[in-house]
């Protein structure tokens, strides 16, 4: 990068005044960020006029890709008619009424009551928050322990972070908290053990968490958090028979189970929300992102009708919720979250999901001949491409060699922005992509694979003879 010869550039400016999270802020010293300009569709443009395939929506988000005007005038709209109101003390809005009623109406599992927030952290945090009091409620106040994923993203609050199951959230953060605890991750590829089938996978799998339970003893469990497909953790989808051995163990030790959406609801796996596609029955559902295609920040935290009744019953005894956030259901984020589902029933969203799946997925699977590939995985328009040194045996890159970042890098030059999530190449694209586009997506994928090999043949073959 030439910073350094354009010191009031925005690169420059950047550089000395912005943290940025999930990046390493003294190689930001030297990198300096990309910095995107416009967005049209599926397509960004960045401050020098290159323009990118948007394969990620963002951070898992824009649903509904950029230029969505309907989504502009339903914020302007509501921004002059009522930029704010709060929902304290019994106020009220007509915005959140009309949002939570249609979440209410679309959600995959009988749900009760709406709980709004700001992002998919506060929803998870928000989830810890319910559950704890249900079970004060409950008169259970020592179920407080709570169960997720490693490699699980649930956030970055101090709750959430605990519940999140990748140390680099938390190393040196002092977390996760006590009595957050985690297990093995439901990833068949990277945790099946040789010539055990998917069914045994998840039966040990479920045996572990049972073992556990018992160890911690079950009534002192609050909760077990599941993502249906996990995103974050580089796209596991695990087996149905995982999700259809836990629930009944759940239910044996009477342990909520919180199905958080935030990456999977409205459309991104081919049905409305993941807990469908999956399976699932949850006492509480999480979204955030898609709801509002990421225009502006809003969550929601649904709850059925037994955590409402006992949250409601303890409210009354405690003589309030003493659960309160300034912009909780904010009329405009929910006047264009209304607009957003709006959209997706319009435009049919499952179904043009189901339409592009077959091409999206199975234009990756093709992938999985490349030499740099071990595993191609996702479901609906969600998808990681792991890359591994050595396909029979699945041995991982040196960690040094970095070679995700380097293949991210080298899809940034070609016009596509993916993430590396360690050494697996994540996407995620618009729900709004075309059949052309993806075709364009898929190309350009593979010239990254490609570019990364040549780079790797000269500068990493010592790396990979020492191996
Ligand atoms: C599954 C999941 N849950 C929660 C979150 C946190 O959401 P936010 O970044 O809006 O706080 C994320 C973010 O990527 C996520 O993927």
């Amino acid at each position: 990068m030439t910073l350094q010869a354009k010191p009031n550039s925005i690169e420059a400016r950047d550089i000395r005044s912005v943290i940025h999270g999930g990046t390493n802020l003294k190689r930001h010293l030297e990198r300096g960020p990309l910095v995107i300009d416009r967005g049209e569709g599926v397509w960004v443009t960045d401050i020098h006029g290159k323009r990118y395939i948007e394969g990620m929506s963002g951070l898992w988000c824009v649903s509904l890709g950029y230029g969505q005007e309907r989504l502009v005038t339903a914020a302007a709209e509501q921004m002059r008619k009522l930029p704010y109101y709060h929902l304290i003390d019994h106020r009220g809005h007509s915005p959140v009424v009309e949002l939570a009623e249609k979440l209410l109406e679309i959600a995959p599992v009988p749900m009760a009551r709406v709980w709004f927030s700001n992002s998919g952290s506060e929803g998870n945090d928000c989830a810890a928050r319910f559950a704890w009091y249900f079970w004060n409620a409950e008169r259970k106040p020592q179920k407080r322990k709570f169960i997720s994923h490693n490699r699980a993203y649930h956030g970055n609050t101090i709750a959430a972070a605990s519940l999140t199951g990748s140390p680099r959230n938390q190393e040196f953060f002092n977390l996760p908290l006590d009595g957050f605890l985690h297990v093995r991750c439901p990833h068949f590829y990277r945790e099946g053990l040789p010539g055990e089938t998917e069914e045994q996978f998840s039966s040990r799998l479920v045996a572990e968490i049972e073992e556990l339970i018992l160890k911690e003893e079950p009534d002192t469990i609050a909760a077990f958090f599941v993502e249906p497909v996990m995103g974050a953790g580089g796209v596991v989808v695990p087996p149905l028979s995982y999700f259809a051995k836990l629930q009944p163990l759940l239910k044996k030790y009477d342990i909520l189970l919180v199905s958080d959406e935030v990456v999977t609801g409205f459309g991104r796996l081919g049905d409305m929300f993941g807990a469908t596609t999956m399976k699932l029955v949850p006492d509480m559902i999480i979204c955030a992102k898609a709801l509002s295609s990421a225009y502006l920040p809003i969550s929601a935290l649904m709850v059925n009708q037994r955590v409402f009744d006992a949250v409601a019953r303890q409210s009354d005894e405690a003589g309030v919720f003493g659960l309160t956030l300034t912009y909780s259901g904010h009329p405009v984020s929910a006047a264009l979250a209304r607009e957003t589902i709006r959209i997706y029933e319009e435009m049919d969203v499952t179904a043009r999901v189901r339409h592009l799946e077959p091409k999206f997925q199975d234009g990756l699977r093709k992938l999985a001949d490349h030499p740099l590939v071990g595993e191609v995985r996702g479901q609906g328009l969600i998808a990681g491409v792991e890359l591994v040194r050595d396909k029979a045996t699945r041995a991982p890159f040196d960690r040094a060699m970095a070679v995700g970042r380097r293949c991210r890098d080298h899809a940034e030059q070609r016009g596509l922005l993916v993430r590396a999530i360690g050494d697996t190449i994540t996407l995620c694209p618009p729900l709004v992509i075309s059949e052309a586009e993806i075709d364009e997506l898929l190309a350009r994928l593979k010239q990254a694979l490609d570019d990364t090999m040549a780079e790797l043949d000269i500068s990493a073959a010592p790396a990979l003879a020492r191996q």
